[in-house]
């Protein structure tokens, strides 16, 4: 039995001491946030993953030993302390403290390990580089607010376990070493030793074998399931991340939405202690795209996009005219009083706009006695005014117009909407807005591919109407796909999957695939779909991104325990690494040195 730890035994953590405690003895265990030294009295604030309390030591009441021992304290030294819970006299009250009203008069105080000076202070608000942060990510996470987040992520699976268990969903681990999945991000490859040339790839979903799984019969299966992604990381995005994924046999959409709204549901009110409304508003893509500029709407707020192009049609403006007879369209928003912008803001808006492929912005800032606006020249006072109505803009505001080919519009106006949302403070993260997205267009034209892409993944099946129009109008086609927005983040997102053979043939040649190609790539499948495939959807949430909005985070670097940075390297680790020459002999591989020129 180890001697430091003989006789100790922790009775509570430092976060949940508390006031009708006073009077009894605790024993705690932890890490010294602080220390200040007065002529009487020191104070250590000891702190847990719960949180900090004040141990105070008493010059003249407490032993030699104690006071030598609290005298040779560092910062983030591991103690036990032994002591009386007691209240604190009025003026030395902390509201901002959980345990403020409270402090503990030591008895005894153990050393259980020292610690070198840390690189930088563990608290709350830490004024260091995200980088130092994430090296010495271990005491980063020693921060409450940080190891709060992680404590979160935990309470958000342990619902989701219980409720899934709950309604008959079977907890199925899928393989991690597998072969390629279409989810349209670049693979992570693994070498195969056994098999030199040969590659594993790292899951980007679960998707193909929760797909099996209902062939296997297991009707409703669910995993917390970590994916691999190779694709650019951003504040919602990261290589690696976790699903809750889920499939169900025998079902529609709406059973698949009802079930997770429900989940949800119960999620927001387990964790949160908030109820959220169900059923979800139901919005269909094209609606999303035409009021939004958006696939992931955010409807906290109005400032909805307006089509002027019945307006401005058949006008001498060039720009307005040649998308118009391109097939595309004049939009706008209208920015509520923000007719007051500087030039050099209005100017940043128009930059917005071309980082989404538009070739200009066009303003309309409405004053009490006219307009001020870059296409004077070509539309008079009653065309203004016109345009100005269908935006119902009042003196103060500003309509930002852009003309372009539909997909450019959208994307443009969609992001200066919530540009301008942001200037406004528009966006309560404490409002959550839920809704689905649903009838998403089955395919997209890839300009660069010459080819037809599905905007799903290639296993989600058409809606029913739609059919007709597969081979004729393949663009046409709607999919029985759904998303689940909150607050502008796509949260997740799944479909009705095909499983009748021969529909899922014609996807595949739709999608430039001969047949040889789909055999080779997803050959295990199809065989499977022969053999009994039942009706089946599902649905796989980003379990960072929905706690990363549930705890207020900024990022879901936040809320995962080790997270990668934008080069998708691990600062703690230094991941991904040079490896030993040996290793790659034995697996058959031979790195070809890239020149500093190249
Ligand atoms: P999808 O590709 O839409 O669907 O992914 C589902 C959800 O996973 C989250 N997500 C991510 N989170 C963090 N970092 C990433 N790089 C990342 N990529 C995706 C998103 C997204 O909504 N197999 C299908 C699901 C299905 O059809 O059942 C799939 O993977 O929140
Ligand atoms: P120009 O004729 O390029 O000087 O543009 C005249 C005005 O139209 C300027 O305010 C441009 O910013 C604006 N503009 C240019 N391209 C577009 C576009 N695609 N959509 C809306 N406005 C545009």
């Amino acid at each position: 039995m180890s001697e430091l730890m003989q006789g100790l035994k922790r009775s509570c953590y430092c976060g949940d001491v508390n006031e009708s405690m006073i009077g009894s003895d605790v024993t705690l265990m932890g890490w010294v946030s602080n220390r200040r030294v007065f002529s009487h009295f020191s104070f250590i604030l000891l702190r847990d993953r719960t949180g900090i309390v004040q141990v105070f030591v008493d010059q003249e009441k407490n032993s030699e030993d104690i006071l030598a021992k609290d005298k040779s304290l560092g910062k983030e030294y591991v103690i036990a302390v032994k002591g009386k819970v007691c209240a604190r006299t009025p003026e030395n009250v902390n509201d901002k403290m959980k345990t403020g009203k409270v402090e503990i008069a030591v008895e005894d105080l153990r050393i259980l390990n020292e610690s070198d000076q840390p690189p930088f202070h563990v608290e709350e608000r830490v004024n260091v580089s995200t980088e130092l942060r994430l090296k010495y990510r271990y005491l980063d996470l020693r921060r409450p607010n940080v190891a709060a987040n992680l404590m979160m992520r935990h309470d958000v699976c342990r619902v989701v376990r219980n409720f899934l268990s709950d309604e008959g969903f079977i907890e199925i681990e899928t393989p991690m070493l597998t072969k390629s999945t279409p989810e349209g991000a670049r693979d992570y490859l693994v070498p195969s030793r056994v098999h030199p040339g040969n590659f594993y790839a790292l899951p980007q979903s679960p998707q193909l074998f929760k797909q099996l799984l209902m062939v296997s019969g297991f009707d409703r299966y669910f995993q917390i399931a970590k994916c691999f992604r190779d694709e650019d990381l951003r504040a919602d995005r990261q290589p690696e991340f976790t699903q809750i994924d889920m499939e169900l046999s025998f079902v529609e959409e709406n059973d698949v939405m009802e079930v997770n709204e429900r989940l949800i549901k119960k999620v927001f009110k387990e964790v949160k202690g908030l109820d959220i409304e169900t059923p979800f508003m139901r919005m269909p893509w094209i609606e999303a795209m035409e009021r939004f500029g958006s696939d992931k709407p955010d409807i906290r707020f109005g400032m909805e996009l307006k089509n002027i192009t019945d307006i401005v049609n058949g006008s001498e403006f060039g720009v307005f005219q040649n998308a118009i007879d391109a097939g595309g369209s004049v939009r706008g928003i209208c920015g509520e009083g923000l007719g007051s912008l500087p030039r050099k803001q209005i100017d940043a808006l128009v930059e917005v706009a071309k980082t989404y492929g538009a070739k200009g912005l066009a303003w309309i800032v409405v004053n009490e006695d006219g307009f001020k606006t870059t296409i004077s020249k070509f539309f008079d006072d009653a065309k203004l005014k016109e345009i100005a109505e269908r935006f119902g803009a009042k003196a103060g505001d500003i309509i930002l117009i852009c003309a372009d080919k539909d997909k450019v519009v959208f994307d443009a106006l969609g992001a200066l909407r919530l540009d301008c949302a942001k200037r406004l403070d528009l966006l309560k993260p404490d409002d959550y807005k839920f809704l689905w997205v649903t009838e998403f267009p089955m395919l997209e034209f890839d300009e660069e591919e010459q080819r037809y892409v599905a905007v799903h993944h290639p296993f989600t099946a058409p809606m029913d109407e739609d059919l007709q129009y597969i081979e004729s109008d393949p663009g046409r086609v709607r999919a029985k796909a759904y998303d689940m927005v909150l607050n502008g983040c796509e949260l997740g997102g799944g479909s009705i999957r095909i499983h009748s053979r021969e529909i899922q043939s014609q996807m595949f040649k739709l999608l430039g695939f001969t047949q040889e190609d789909a055999q080779e790539r997803f050959g295990f499948l199809l065989d499977a779909f022969k053999f009994g495939a039942p009706p089946h959807g599902g649905l796989a949430f980003g379990l960072d991104r929905l706690v990363m909005l549930l705890s207020g985070a900024e990022s879901i670097r936040d809320v995962i325990a080790f997270p990668k940075v934008k080069d998708a390297s691990c600062l703690l680790t230094d991941a991904p690494n040079i490896v030993e020459k040996k290793q790659l002999e034995e697996l058959g591989i031979d790195i070809k040195v890239i020149s500093e020129e190249e």
